[in-house]
């Protein structure tokens, strides 16, 4: 078919939320997420990351296959679907769930009510992927509905919560079912309530909860039913401002269009070709949609196998696959099992209900999880083109290697033949990915095997690898040299050196894992040999013994199981009044409307009249004069209205909060990868993108280029000052010490990422008079972006009004960055007098805005034969990238905590902030103590191998014990850290488990269990005095209603929900009553920020006092009409002018450091806590499973128990990311190259303990703060290292039995790579030699 006959434009029609559309105008380039925020002004629908990794802009698609009369739903990601693929569709999204204008679904009900919110960005895509499972499955199994949450990512809650609300609609019991240990989760809840009468372990009620009623939800709209069944098919044309989108509905049609544009993409599920256009610059002038042809979605059930469509979608293919494997001889379907595997974890659900098996295997990617075994498989493709159709194997796209090119341009790929595996087959898949689900494989595979009848001999082979090069590849030459052999010790020997030598990695990969993948794939054809013994033996035990029973485990992978948890923590007093919230677990105040997505974040924030987009441009040098900006080819792009740059700032640029300034815009030379050189504004966002791209900037490349703590000591470059304490007497205690730790004494910690879900958001819009602007931004600090703002723009501060109603998750990343993001659009909205919308990318953030400081620890540690650790000398040395930011405070916080729960008599330790050319570093929770802490609970750790002492002991020896001073002079009473750690024992059962652990790790061989208990002291303070002051402001309006304001900002740590709380006590009143609006610079000036676990602190304390001033003034009247209300009194009030609004303050609390004499009072109490983790490892991959975490924390008395739990659930797993997980990789010219969730793994919910739970110390008090609470939100982070400690447990484990080296180093994140490394065996040794190489750290 020739273009020129499906040139007509067709209107675009689909339904959203039971509303038609019709698109008359519709662009190819929109996707759905887009149209929906922007044209449809239906916000709920989150942009998180725009490529499908994270789930926050999920809906459900429902359509509607007249042959069958079936409707179908699933979930999928906004950001990938083009509106042109929607013809004939209906899209829920969170709106169109339930709305607190008309009536709350259930799952939105359950979702606030269980607290599976806190910041809620991230909540509207949970919402839809519960829901949409719920249409097809109203009781779905555990199994389903952690399916179903694989695509959807948390940065807050560590998912704990969000599962609770899960199970209430699941069918599965709400037990454990695990008699584990001789009790179950249920026997602990009633030996609970046995013992402790005043504990308590429900955070919320199901009775409350509306029944889920599947006859209240929409019904498919009977238009788009009418249209299926009556209309005929026709081709659809969309032409765009720069694209044209043709959906034709035959295949013949189709043929004719390929043949006609070859280089047209096919596009079904835009999982492959969409990314390739927004994240790397690909740009297809036409697209074709062939979803709609019949041909492609066929499903046939064939004598020999299945055959299916090319256009069908992976879940479909489950469905199929799975509907076979049920029916079908378990002998024929070998194969669909093992493609069955591999779709388990492929993606997200939201990915697999969109992507196509023929993209998948059409894109050939070297990732694909598909082709490996599709092609082991062998799978055959029927293709077609105007020439006629022909049959290929699948294999022969791969078999001259990398740039084959067996698919012709114009042929395209009808479906697919998977065959029925025959007698003496044995297939299997294999995949390892740096998340176990929704991440891409580093190393996947598929590998069969053909004997000859009735015997082990090899009459067939096939072995294919993805992730090693380029695209797939198979290992021919040695599947051909192995036919014949028999499949025994001989065999896999000369197999796995075969293979090595024929599959040859790139010296170097993106992500440098070049020796890990070679373990993997050499590791993975030992896991295929063990299977396949295994088999034998089933099919004839008496010729073939099977695998040794201590090899057994390994065959299971590791699957995710629904997690168990408990809560435990204080009931309030019988006598407290039960209209008083305080230490009761209220609900978020927004979690309602976080869950019904009418939570307003900045972009939700409606158009401005005029409004423009700024994209920024970004260095591409780490270290280089700028020679030229030259715009003049951005400038005329369409939409474009203007280019900023430094020139345009009206006033300060550079900002000397110390000796090297933070910059807006880079001005004459460059210093990180990343810096902000100049910003386009445009109409949209699109068009500001494509503008930013044409922006050229000419480079002179300066020296040095410090990328590493290596180099900056080298350079001799760091920011100052340095800092150092010292403590007894170090040197003189070395010499009389049984032992000193010298060897290894060096650890290395990855940066982190923070990964608010709410990339960094700013809407400046001029007030046109009197240079006024409304600043609306993302940030945990509005003063400083007022003062900030003000700066640049050269006004005074009283100009400039800053507002922030809710923060999308912000972690200490929402500080300073935000400040210069909010200056950047400030002045573009001051050049332009426009008001200016400046929404990073997720792929821009990570790049421009810094994290976690890597960190350098080294130590000389000095122990006596019993443990004691008598003297410690360390240096830490931090990354602190190209501008100071906060990392001397970083750095003085790190040595300051370093002592974690420990009396160290003779201490040193130096910190030192370096400055490279990386994107500056900044705050991120913990500030500092996650680093230090980790080295000196690895010192604990060696010291305890070195001793023959268990880690236990030597942590017990050395913890403080009785009140004491810490290394700095300030003195604690450590009883709360020795009940925390106990209580951990007790309520772990430690010493049963371990011994269970020492057990199993006798009876297997490859997989083994590690367990670990860590104690924590975490300081409360914010250094000095004027940083922890607060303001708030309280209004009582004649109805009766109270307005609060304070200068707390809600990150998702619920600080409005307490601070009503704290209100509704004191003017003891209902909650109901109180109304957070915003937190903003017009009404509490000054406020310091939201960090350092603070705000509930003293935003507490100045509501108190607010509310206690109004209480004052109202006594008189009360003790009038003693019998009278609240409303009465007001009235009176009014009529009497009483004043009815008033501020409240607290000045802060005292704090001091004098770092001359190495002494003083920089904290104000401390936390304490302990965590007990216990992990399983696969010593042939790397893998791990989190089986049980407990923790108990002090955290006095919770004003909020459900909020506190909460923070310290979700600061473990951002902990257990840090420690075992998340990644940042540089190129060598000092490139991020993990810019988004596909390169950068969060943990997700396959990542969380299969086992979590939570108590609260009962009976802690603290004179302190507020209520007797205890400031908690960074606290739990640094427990996630007990998962780090577990793994080591179980690495020396295997180290132990294989006779290898007692010492070892590991560094954080202790991935899968540096796991399989660490567990050295003849594959390793293979690969790396003996000991290992470098990269792996050993010594
Ligand atoms: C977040 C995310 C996670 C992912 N995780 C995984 C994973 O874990 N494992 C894995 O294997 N993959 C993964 N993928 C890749 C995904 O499976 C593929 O992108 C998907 O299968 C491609 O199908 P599609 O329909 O979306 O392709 P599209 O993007 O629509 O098309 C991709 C390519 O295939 C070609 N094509 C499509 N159909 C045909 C046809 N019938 N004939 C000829 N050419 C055709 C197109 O021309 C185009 O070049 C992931 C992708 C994303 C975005
Ligand atoms: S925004 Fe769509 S998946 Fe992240
Ligand atoms: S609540 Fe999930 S990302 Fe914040």
């Amino acid at each position: 078919m020739s273009l020129q006959g499906a040139v007509g434009a067709a209107e675009l029609v689909f339904y959203v939320n039971g509303r038609k559309i019709i698109e008359k105008n519709a662009d190819p380039e929109q996707m759905l997420l887009f149209y929906l925020r922007k044209r449809l002004r239906l916000t709920g629908t989150k942009y998180g990351c725009g490529g499908g990794g994270c789930g926050a802009c999920t809906v459900m698609i429902s359509t509607y296959e007249p042959a069958s009369k079936k409707i179908r739903h699933y979930s999928a990601n906004a950001c990938l679907l083009p509106i042109c693929s929607l013809y004939g569709m209906a899209v829920t999204t969170v709106e169109g769930v339930g709305s607190t204008r008309t009536r709350i679904h259930p799952v939105q009900e359950r979702l606030a009510k269980c607290h599976g919110s806190q910041c809620g960005f991230c909540t509207p895509g949970m919402v839809m992927s519960i829901y949409t499972l719920l249409r097809n499955h109203p009781e779905p199994t555990y199994e389903q509905m952690t399916a179903a949450l694989a695509g959807n990512l948390c940065r807050c809650t560590g998912y704990r919560p969000i599962l609770d609300a899960c199970k209430t609609f699941c069918k599965d019991s709400v037990c454990c079912q695990s008699k584990a240990n001789g009790r179950c989760c249920l026997d602990q809840e009633e030996d609970l309530s046995g013992r402790e009468e005043k504990e308590s372990a429900r955070l919320f009620s199901p009775d409350e909860f509306e029944p889920l009623d599947p006859t209240q939800e929409f019904i498919f709209p009977p238009e788009l039913m009418r249209m299926a069944e009556n209309q005929p098919k026709r081709t659809l044309v969309f032409h765009g401002e720069r694209m044209m989108w043709i959906s034709p509905v035959t295949l013949d049609e189709l043929q004719d269009l390929k043949a006609a544009h070859p280089k047209a993409p096919l596009v079904v599920g835009n999982t492959g070709v969409g990314p390739d256009m927004k994240f790397r610059g690909v740009f297809h002038p036409i697209i074709i949609a062939p979803a709609r042809i019949p041909d492609l979605n066929v499903v046939k059930c064939m004598s020999d196998g299945l055959t299916i469509g090319a256009a069908c979608s992976l879940s479909v293919m489950k469905d199929i696959l799975r509907n076979a494997v049920l029916e079908l001889p378990e002998e024929k379907t070998k194969i669909f099992y093992a493609v069955l595997q591999q779709l388990r974890t492929l993606g997200g659900e939201q990915i697999r209900n969109v992507a196509s098996l023929g993209g998948n295997i059409i894109s050939r990617k070297s990732t694909s999880d598909l082709n490996p075994i599709l092609a082991a498989g062998n799978c055959m493709l029927n293709l077609a083109s105007q020439g006629g159709k022909r049959w290929i194997p699948l294999s022969d796209i791969f078999a001259n290697g990398v740039g084959n090119n067996t698919i012709r341009p114009e042929e395209v790929l009808v479906s697919v033949h998977i065959p029925h595996s025959r007698k003496g087959e044995y297939i299997s898949a294999f995949r390892q990915a740096p998340r176990r689900e929704n991440a891409l494989p580093i190393i996947s595979a598929g590998m069969r095997v053909l004997f000859e009848e009735g015997t082990d001999k090899i009459k067939d082979l096939s072995i294919f690898y993805g992730g090693a090069a380029s695209t797939t590849i198979c290992a021919k030459q040695t599947c051909q040299t192995l036919i014949g052999r028999y499949w025994n010790e001989e065999m896999l020997d000369e197999a796995s050196r075969l293979i090595l030598n024929e599959i040859v990695l790139p010296d170097s990969a993106w992500d440098g894992k070049v020796e890990y993948k070679k373990i993997l794939i050499v590791s993975f054809f030992y896991k295929f040999f063990l299977e396949v013994l295994q088999s034998l033996k089933t099919m004839d035990p008496c010729h073939y013994p099977g695998i040794p029973m201590e090899y057994e485990s390994v065959l299971e992978n590791f699957q995710t199981k629904m997690p168990q948890s408990i809560q435990i923590y204080q009931n309030v007093e019988l006598s407290q009044s039960p209209q008083d919230p305080v230490g009761r677990p209220i609900m978020h105040q927004s979690g309602i409307k976080h869950a019904t997505g009418e939570a307003v974040y900045i972009d939700d924030i409606p158009a401005v009249d005029g409004e423009l987009f700024l994209a920024v441009v970004t260095s591409s040098r780490a270290h280089a004069k700028i020679v030229s900006v030259d715009t003049s080819e951005a400038l005329k792009e369409p939409g474009v209205f203007d280019v900023i740059t430094a020139n345009d700032v009206p006033a300060t640029n550079e900002f000397h909060y110390s000796d090297d300034p933070e910059i807006i815009f880079a001005r004459n030379k460059v210093i990180c990868v990343g810096q902000i050189v100049c910003a386009v504004a445009a109409d949209s966002y699109a068009h500001a993108k494509q503008a930013a791209a044409k922006v050229k900037i000419e480079y002179e490349a300066l020296e040095p280029v410090i990328l590493t703590i290596e180099d900056a000591i080298k350079h001799n470059s760091f920011f100052e000052p340095k800092r150092k304490l010292e403590h007894g007497d170090v040197d003189k205690a070395f010499e009389t010490v049984d032992h000193i730790l010298e060897g290894t004494g060096e650890i290395h910690i990855g940066g982190q990422e923070h990964f608010y879900m709410e990339t960094q958001s700013v809407l400046a819009i001029p007030k046109g008079e009197d240079k006024e602007m409304d600043v609306f931004v993302s940030t945990q600090h509005p003063a400083f972006i007022q003062e900030m703002v003000a700066a640049s723009l050269g006004v005074p501060a009283n100009r400039i009004m800053c507002h922030v109603k809710r923060v999308g998750g912000a972690f200490g990343g929402k500080l300073l960055k935000a400040g210069l993001l909010a200056s950047v659009a400030s002045v573009a909205a001051n050049k332009t007098n426009r008001a200016v919308r400046l929404i990073l990318s997720r792929g821009d953030d990570m790049l421009i805005t810094g994290g976690r400081h890597p960190f350098i620890g080294k130590y000389k540690v000095g122990f006596m034969n019993d443990g004691r650790i008598r003297a410690v000398d360390a240096k830490y040395y931090i990354n602190g990238g190209c501008t100071p930011d906060e990392s001397v405070l970083v750095a003085e916080v790190s040595i300051l905590k370093m002592d974690n729960a420990y009396k160290i008599p003779n201490l040193r330790c130096w910190a030192s902030a370096c400055k490279t050319n990386l994107p500056s570093n900044t705050a991120f929770r913990g500030f500092g103590f996650p680093q230090s802490g980790l080295v000196t609970e690895t010192w604990i750790t060696e010291v305890a191998e070195k001793t023959g002492l268990s880690p236990e002991k030597v942590r017990e020896i050395n913890m403080y014990k009785e009140d004491e001073q810490t290394h700095f002079k300030q003195k604690l009473d450590p009883q709360n850290l020795i009940r925390c750690w106990n209580e951990c024992m007790e309520k772990s059962a430690y010493y049963g488990r371990k011994t269970a652990i020492e057990e199993f790790n006798k009876q297997n061989y490859w997989k083994k269990k590690g367990i670990a208990i860590v104690p924590m002291k975490f300081p409360f303070g914010l250094g000095s005095r004027y940083l922890s002051q607060a303001a708030a402001l309280v209004h009582i309006y004649t109805d009766g209603s109270v307005l609060l304001t304070h200068g707390g900002i809600e990150l998702g740590q619920g600080i409005h929900t307490k601070m009503i709380q704290v209100a509704s006590r004191e003017l003891n009143i209902p909650m109901s009553y109180i109304h957070f609006c915003e937190t903003s610079t017009t009404t509490v000036p000054n406020a310091c920020a939201s960090v350092g676990s603070a705000g509930t602190d003293v935003n507490g304390m100045a509501v108190k006092d607010a509310c206690q001033t109004l209480l004052k003034r109202l006594q008189p009247i009360i003790n009038e009409n003693p019998k009278g209300n609240w409303n009465d009194w007001i009235k009176k009030a009014f009529e009497q002018s009483v004043s009815l609004s008033a501020t409240g303050y607290f000045r802060g609390y005292d704090a001091n450091m004098d770092w001359e004499k190495g002494e003083g009072q920089p904290f104000t109490y401390f936390l304490y806590g302990t965590a007990c983790s216990e992990v399983e490892i696969n010593c042939l991959t790397g893998d791990h499973k989190n089986l049980r975490t407990d923790i108990v924390m002090d955290i006095g008395c919770s004003i909020n128990p459900a909020v506190d739990i909460g923070q310290i659930e979700g600061a473990f797993v951002q902990g257990i990311g840090l420690y075992t997980m998340e990644e940042l990789k540089y190129s060598p010219e000092g490139v991020l190259r993990t810019r988004g969730p596909d390169q950068y793994k969060i943990p997700a919910v396959c990542d969380i303990p299969e086992q979590f739970n939570v108590s609260l110390l009962s009976s802690s008090q603290n004179p302190y703060a507020i209520y007797s609470s205890k400031g908690l939100g960074e606290a739990g982070l640094f427990l996630g290292s007990s998962v780090f400690f577990a793994l080591r447990d179980a690495i020396t484990c295997v180290r132990n039995e294989r006779g290898l080296k007692k010492t070892f180093a590991l560094n954080s994140p202790l991935t899968a790579e540096q796991i399989r490394a660490a567990c050295t065996d003849d594959f390793t040794k293979m690969v790396i030699g003996r000991w290992g190489s470098d990269l792996f750290n050993y010594v």
